[in-house]
């Protein structure tokens, strides 16, 4: 029924035309959803005029009763759609309005992310690990509070032995108690006895960890340090089997036309035991401040693993051999990247740590 046919029918009640422009106005006048809640309690609810009149019917006379009762439900349903259809138009409104509001404007250049990035000393013992990993290695982890025995007595360590001292070890103590074993591990070479512990040849695998000593901090010490541990053992393996693996490791980290030197040394779980050098990749071997004139930079400590050792993890020496090598992270990183002071790495400088 269109709107003019609902009034021609009203006009039979003046009463409910009035009703109807009542409501027609209010409803012209509500701005916003409450206004519009208004008019729906003013007309509809249950004290409304609409509702009053409606339930006026009950107590007219019978003849009357039917045209009443239809005429007050047209105007009853009029006014229903007609608060329905103005509530809609201004919710359509109101969801423009926030729409234009919050709009994005995506042609605005993009603000700048920075990211952040790998720490160096991360990223090289990740270089370190592949090189390892590529050849056949396990990637193995130990605790960094150790116990002596591991530190260093399994290791064929003697007692008497100057790494022991209170001035180079962290020793845990705790007051009242005997606990002068137990103390942060000076390298990661206890490492090795808790996998052979746990494990029958053959073995290859690197240990990544930190390392604690009781150095002043200066430009190449720092009494926390990483090292990257490497241990290998088999039927037969020879002097020559770790010339090769780490002469190969040497140059895929530092570029395959260095050198490789190995020097004689000493270390109590090593025999023998070889320094291992690089030519310095300043001054191509030729000599220079960064290798200090010699042409070459130290970067690992190596060597057959002494027998006692293998007797003490319960491997018969007799039937297997095996190397074992340690290089300290830092020292790798800044021989590769031309950093001049290990402090720079814990110093959280990012005008350092954003140029990697
Ligand atoms: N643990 C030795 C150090 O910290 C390095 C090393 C490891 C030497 C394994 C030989 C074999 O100096």
């Amino acid at each position: 029924m269109t709107a003019d046919e609902t009034i021609k029918e009203l006009q039979q009640d003046p009463r409910l035309v009035e009703i109807y422009q009542e409501a027609q106005q209010a409803l012209d006048e509500a701005k916003d959803l409450k206004a519009l809640q208004d008019v729906q309690v003013a007309f509809l609810g249950r004290k409304g005029k609409v509702s009053v009149l409606l339930q006026g019917i009950k107590d007219l006379p019978q003849e009357e009763r039917k045209l009443r009762g239809r005429l007050g439900n047209l105007l009853k349903g009029h006014i229903e759609s007609a608060i329905e259809a103005k509530s809609k138009r201004i919710e359509d409104r109101e969801l423009e309005r926030t729409l234009r509001q919050e709009r994005t404007d995506i042609t605005l250049p993009g603000r700048f992310i920075r990211f952040g990035s790998q720490h160096l000393i991360s990223r090289v013992i990740e270089d370190i690990e592949d090189v390892f990993i590529g050849m056949g290695y396990r990637v193995v982890e130990g605790p960094e509070v150790e116990l002596d025995y591991y530190n260093f007595e399994a290791l064929n360590t003697p007692d008497w032995h100057p790494s022991k001292s209170l001035s180079d070890t962290f020793y845990i103590n705790v007051p009242g108690e005997d606990y002068d074993d137990v103390l942060l591990r000076t390298h990661t070479s206890p490492v090795q006895i808790r996998v052979m512990e746990n494990t029958p040849p053959p073995l290859y695998v690197i240990a990544p960890g930190k390392a604690f000593r009781h150095d002043v901090p200066d430009a190449t010490h720092t009494p926390m340090f990483y090292q990257v541990e490497g241990l290998a053992v088999d039927d037969n393996l020879t002097l020559g089997d770790l010339k090769g693996t780490l002469e190969y490791f040497a140059r895929s980290i530092f570029g395959s036309d260095r050198d490789v030197r190995f020097r004689p040394h000493f270390f109590p779980f090593t025999e023998p035991s070889a320094e291992v050098d690089v030519s310095c990749h300043m001054c191509k071997g030729k000599g220079c401040r960064v290798c200090k004139g010699t042409g070459w930079l130290e970067i690992l400590g190596s060597g057959m693993v002494d027998p006692n050792v293998f007797e003490y993890v319960g491997y018969d020496a007799e039937k297997v051999s095996g190397f074992a090598f340690g290089m300290g992270v830092e020292r790798i990183a800044m021989l590769k990247y031309g950093i001049p002071d290990i402090r720079f790495f814990f110093d959280n400088d990012l005008r350092l740590l954003k140029q990697f």
